[in-house]
């Protein structure tokens, strides 16, 4: 009997310790959940990146909870409808009374023929404005435009073009301040081309309002009170201080004169009119506030307990002190009377329609994918980006491997991918594709090529002239160092400016191992040697096969062409340094047995890979997003002006939330859809060092195809389409 009560008691501390798991955000200071794992804690954290991490989580029953704002959980709507309850809301702590956090309303001078929304036609609209500091995306921005006009797509004009076209036909003019695409030029040329969006604002020429203080909501009231438009599309809020309406401070910049008020009214969707003073108007956008959604099978409980943790008295300091100022930073906890679905919660204001609502004006962006990890994070920035109104739609098309994606690409079946800056060649010269954008980066994670020889009394090569008659190792033909050598050895002059690079090259040097480089043993990876001076050094591999670009070559890669080089294969060695930076920390690559040639042909002063910007033979972009070279201006440009516009609201922003993150980490996975290096975008036009850098590189290659001698790799393209089928 006494056993069995000890099993109970045992069984009864069991529960009592239940531990529920919370998804901590960088939202969350990280000193805070130290604080909530003290004691007997009841809560603890799980650091997620961001919402979408946390998302997937309680799907899989990993996490508990969570902490989502309706951006974030729209987004996770889609993925995961049914998997987690609303328990409670989170609040403004000084608009407790609010149902939602905010309301976007139409308001029209109350002579509107009631129920004819046409009447908005040719009457000028009062818009906001874009900025990407606010609570309003593009989808919340252009919601009610999108729903007033009737949309005709012009396929020579881009998606911008096609927006601007729409609303000047229809409106007439209006004022619409802020960047409507977030490339700089395009900008400034569609506001130019279509000045009527901006005659109805204070600067016509700079398209803005005087005052741009409360994001331009107040200025757009002031914009239709002035006459110049025949609608505003705010937020309540605005109006209601606008206008003084149920607001017992007196404002500054409140008009008290109920005749005036008296003039407007909200126009409802419908068509239908409401006074400026009712309770509760219509709107035509609804956002529930920010919410604390927990997995099914502990929502009730987990409430329940919740409202006793944050009900314990303020002076009692343990974790429930912590759990306090997570869940009630900035906000007052407001528990729902009924625990209520997703889909029940969020449709009390936004629309969930899974399927395409309006699909825009342009062609879909076809992101290739290269694996199962990378096509989940493609398919979650895909509608990520429609659930911000970003346009066109992102697709995502599954291959198995960057090859794959580059020959889809090449053959219209897909649009984009980012490759890895070695490959940017092959992209360009196999494949005939193009840069869409290059990739940004911290300045210590461009890639850098460097020129190393073995250290000893005396060296083979010591300069840019002795490499004549030398045997030099490669990582694989045609990769970024064999780019970044000739284009070194074209300037030190020592071999021509032929066209015919691989003619140039092979008179030079006395051998070499350039993998990847050959005819025959390629085509379907069996035996065979090639007589080619590119090879000749390149050991013979189990197969009996030579010149592999492929683990089996073991001087293959930039592993493979140090090893060619300090076996004394090679005199000299071009390598991409960054590949190697952990195995020479690691002391795996021992550092003083090399020393760097620099590109001014001098060897550098000491040993070891460390070398200065002058030393390398380049430094460029580690990565950039390709597509058809054969591509159309408007759909490069749309697929450009989408991939910044989702920069700015899923990349690294500022003091803002985003629901995931573009390039960072998905599902805990690294280096999908971007390199990890990756820190932004930016286009061709670039003027940054690196960029530069790596134009230059293809700069002799670019003037051979416009001669018409295009012979750099040109010969082994089929070699390579067949070779790379097996290997990338
Ligand atoms: C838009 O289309 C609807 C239905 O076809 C039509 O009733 C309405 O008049 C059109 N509006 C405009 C502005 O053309
Ligand atoms: C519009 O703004 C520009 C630049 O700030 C200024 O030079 C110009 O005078 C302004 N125009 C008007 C009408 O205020
Ligand atoms: C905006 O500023 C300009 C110049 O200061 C002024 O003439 C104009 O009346 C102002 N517009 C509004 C709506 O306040
Ligand atoms: C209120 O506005 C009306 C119309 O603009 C004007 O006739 C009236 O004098 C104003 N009243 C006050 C108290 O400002
Ligand atoms: C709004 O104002 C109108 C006219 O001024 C008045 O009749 C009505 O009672 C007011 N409604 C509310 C909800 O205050
Ligand atoms: C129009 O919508 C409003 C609020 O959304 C509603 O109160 C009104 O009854 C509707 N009118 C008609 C004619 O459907
Ligand atoms: C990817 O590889 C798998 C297994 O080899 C195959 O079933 C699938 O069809 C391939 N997918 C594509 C898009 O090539
Ligand atoms: C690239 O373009 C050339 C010339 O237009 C063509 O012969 C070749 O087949 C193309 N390659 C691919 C992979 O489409
Ligand atoms: C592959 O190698 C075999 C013999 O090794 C040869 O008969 C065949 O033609 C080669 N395939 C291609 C595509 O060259
Ligand atoms: C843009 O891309 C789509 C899809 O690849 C294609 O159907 C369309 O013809 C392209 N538009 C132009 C103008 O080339
Ligand atoms: C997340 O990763 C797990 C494995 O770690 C996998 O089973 C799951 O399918 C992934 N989920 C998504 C949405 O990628
Ligand atoms: C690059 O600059 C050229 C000329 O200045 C311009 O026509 C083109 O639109 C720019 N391209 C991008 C992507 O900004």
């Amino acid at each position: 009997m006494r056993a069995v009560y000890l099993v109970f008691l045992f069984l009864g501390a069991v529960a009592a310790q239940k531990k529920y798991k919370l998804c901590a955000t960088s939202a969350i200071n990280p000193v805070t959940c130290v604080s909530l794992g003290r004691g007997e804690n009841q809560v603890s954290c799980d650091t997620v990146v961001d919402s979408s991490e946390c998302a997937i989580k309680l799907n899989r029953g990993e996490v508990d909870f969570g902490m989502f704002t309706a951006e974030e959980a729209l987004l996770a709507y889609n993925f995961y409808p049914s998997d987690s309850q609303v328990i409670a809301q989170l609040k403004h702590p000084e608009r407790v009374d609010e149902t939602h956090e905010f309301k976007a309303v139409a308001v029209v001078p109350s002579t509107f023929t009631e129920g004819k929304l046409d009447d908005l036609k040719q009457g000028g609209f009062c818009h906001p404005g874009f900025s990407k500091t606010q609570l309003w995306n593009d989808n919340i921005l252009k919601w009610f435009e999108k729903k007033i006009y009737n949309q005709t797509c012009d396929s020579s004009l881009t998606t911008a073009e096609n927006e601007a076209v729409n609303l000047r036909n229809y409106f007439g003019k209006a004022c619409r301040p802020g960047n409507w695409v977030s490339e700089a030029s395009h900008d400034v040329a569609l506001k130019q081309k279509y000045p009527e969006l901006c005659a109805a604002c204070d600067n016509t020429t700079t398209c803005q309002y005087n005052n741009t203080d409360a994001h331009g909501h107040i200025d757009a009231l002031k914009c239709l009170v002035g006459g110049k438009g025949k609608v505003a599309y705010v937020a309540l809020s605005y109006v209601q201080q606008y206008f003084g309406i149920n607001n017992p401070v007196p404002n500054i910049d409140v008009n008290t004169n109920t005749s005036i008020w008296n003039s407007y009214r909200f126009l409802c969707p419908n068509g239908s009119l409401e006074q400026l003073n009712s309770t509760n108007p219509c709107s035509w956008l609804k956002q529930p506030w920010k919410m604390i959604l927990a997995r099914n099978e502990i929502a009730a409980e987990l409430q329940e307990k919740l409202k006793v943790w944050l009900a314990t008295d303020s002076s009692v300091q343990d974790w429930t002190t912590a759990l306090k100022s997570i869940l009630q930073k900035d906000t007052a906890v407001e528990y729902l009377p009924e625990l209520k679905s997703l889909s029940a919660y969020l449709s009390d204001g936004r629309e969930l329609a899974t399927t395409t609502t309006t699909t825009s004006c342009g062609s879909n962006i076809r992101w290739c994918t290269i694996n199962t990890e990378e096509t989940n994070k493609c398919n979650w920035i895909a509608k990520a980006a429609s659930t911000h109104g970003i346009q066109p739609d992102v697709s995502c098309k599954a291959e198995n491997s960057t090859f794959e994606c580059l020959r889809s690409i090449a053959s219209d079946s897909a649009d984009i991918i980012t490759i890895d800056s070695h490959y940017g060649h092959f992209a360009r010269q196999v494949f005939n594709l193009s840069s869409v954008m290059y990739t940004e980066t911290d300045d210590d994670r461009n890639s850098v090529v460097i020129a190393v020889v073995r250290e000893g009394t005396t060296y083979n090569v010591s300069s840019f002239a002795t490499l004549k008659s030398r045997s030099a190792c490669f990582p694989e033909f045609g990769g970024i160092a064999w780019l970044s050598f000739v284009n070194a050895a074209r300037l030190n002059n020592v071999i021509s400016n032929s066209c015919d690079v691989v003619t140039e090259v092979t008179n030079l040097l006395s051998g070499a191992c350039a993998p990847g480089f050959g005819d025959g043993n390629h085509q379907n990876s069996t035996t065979g040697t090639t007589s080619s001076k590119l090879c000749s050094v390149c050991p013979v591999e189990a197969n009996n096969a030579s010149c592999s670009a492929n683990p089996s070559n073991i001087y293959y890669g930039d592993k493979g062409a140090l090893e060619c080089l300090k076996s004394g294969a090679g005199d000299v060695a071009f390598i991409e340094y960054l590949n190697l930076r952990d195995d020479i920390t690691a002391g795996v690559i021992n550092a003083s047995q090399y020393r760097v040639l620099c590109k001014n042909g001098s060897l550098a002063l000491y040993t070891g890979f460390q070398v200065d910007e002058q030393c390398a033979l380049s430094i460029t972009i580690d990565s950039e997003v390709m597509g058809r070279k054969s591509a159309s201006a408007i759909n490069t440009t749309n697929t450009v002006l989408a991939l910044l516009k989702i920069e700015d609201w899923l990349g690294y922003r500022v003091e803002t939330l985003r629901p995931i993150d573009v390039y960072g980490p998905f599902n805990g996975t690294k280096n999908l859809l971007f390199k990890d290096s990756t820190t932004g975008l930016e286009t061709t036009n670039s003027t940054r060092k690196a960029a530069l850098a790596y134009k230059e590189l293809f700069a002799h290659y670019e003037s051979c195809i416009t001669s018409g001698s295009m012979t750099v790799l040109a010969s082994f393209s089929t070699i390579l389409l067949l070779f790379l089928a097996h290997y990338l």
